[in-house]
């Protein structure tokens, strides 16, 4: 076991033997849910209402805030909420990031969710406290616990993860969740992965070598018909339009990889469709039907997924 149970700032701390743990217990949060669903009140109060969670969100966000949230209050702990850091926390008065969070510790938070438009802001924010930091994605860097919840979702769906082929669509340059998604996969053995994405907009170079320092097996492509039949996971990203220069910059990519009903046919009758989310245009709706398209499952995964961790960094 390599994670410490304290910080989540990167994949890079898991190992295989953390990722068995936290998807049995991810598992077991599932069932809890279920229950949750019938009598209406958390079993054996998993966690003591006095455990408080402190979001800090310096970007837009649906899913990964209300999951945390959610996770949190589904576990019997209680939530205190900064969704818009950047305009109505003290940061819009210039305060550091640094600051901020010395003084989240001073009141006594006890995990800190935090999501910033910075690489490596995670990171230097746990050199300022004590209390653990879980990284809900940092600029285009890294995105740990979609990450995890994504390969989650590819065990609950193919019931195994060695061997796989697996395809990562889209804009790789700028989409953290490819980035920790990549290297999280190279925990497994024989698994291939498919980097499909338009002319510029490639796998950063790191990523590539980390592959290549795990023997991990990878090809690069910008011919999404000509991978398909083979992938066991299609997994797509939206056009990061917010990392690029000006809107006319983002806009030369646009339209170029959309998954529409005529490629679904062309794929394995065992595949799965994952994405992040959230769409914009790159999937089209009327595949949701699809028993393939797992991606709101793949939400509902991330509820289990977080509820797993933050229950193993606050009692464990
Ligand atoms: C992703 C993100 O914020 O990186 N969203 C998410 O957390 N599920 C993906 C994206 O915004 O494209």
């Amino acid at each position: 076991m390599k994670w410490d149970r304290q910080h989540v700032i990167s994949v890079e701390q898991f190992d295989g033997e953390d990722l068995r743990r936290i998807f049995l217990m991810a598992k077991g949060m599932e069932a809890i849910l279920n229950v949750c669903r019938i009598v209406r009140e958390v079993p054996g109060g998993l966690l003591s209402p006095s455990y408080v969670m402190c979001t800090l969100f310096c970007e837009p966000s649906t899913r990964t805030r209300v999951s945390f949230e959610m996770a949190m209050r589904r576990l019997g702990g209680s939530v205190i909420s900064t969704s818009d850091a950047r305009a109505q926390s003290s940061i819009a008065k210039g305060e550091s990031l640094a600051d901020t969070i010395k003084t989240l510790t001073e009141l006594s938070a006890d995990v800190i969710v935090l999501r910033t438009s910075d690489s490596g802001m995670a990171e230097r924010a746990t050199e300022c406290t004590n209390v653990p930091i879980i990284n809900a994605g940092d600029g285009t860097n890294e995105h740990p616990t979609q990450a995890l919840l994504d390969v989650y979702t590819i065990q609950q769906e193919l019931d195994r993860i060695d061997g796989i082929t697996v395809g990562l669509l889209g804009d790789l340059k700028n989409g953290r969740t490819v980035h920790s998604l990549t290297k999280l996969l190279a925990l497994f053995n024989d698994v291939k992965v498919i980097l499909i994405s338009p002319d510029g907009l490639g796998m950063p170079s790191e990523v590539l070598e980390y592959l290549d320092q795990r023997h991990v097996s990878y090809s690069v492509t910008d011919d999404l018909r000509g991978s398909v039949e083979d992938l066991d996971v299609l997994y797509v990203t939206r056009l990061q339009r917010e990392r690029f220069g000006s809107p006319e910059e983002a806009q030369r990519h646009e339209g170029t990889s959309a998954v529409d009903t005529g490629l679904v046919r062309m794929m394995k009758h065992n595949s799965c469709i994952l994405h992040p989310l959230p769409r914009v245009n790159e999937l089209t709706p009327n595949i949701d039907l699809d028993p393939r398209a797992a991606y709101f499952r793949q939400v509902r995964n991330g509820l289990c997924v977080r509820m797993a961790l933050l229950k193993m960094i606050l009692t464990e």
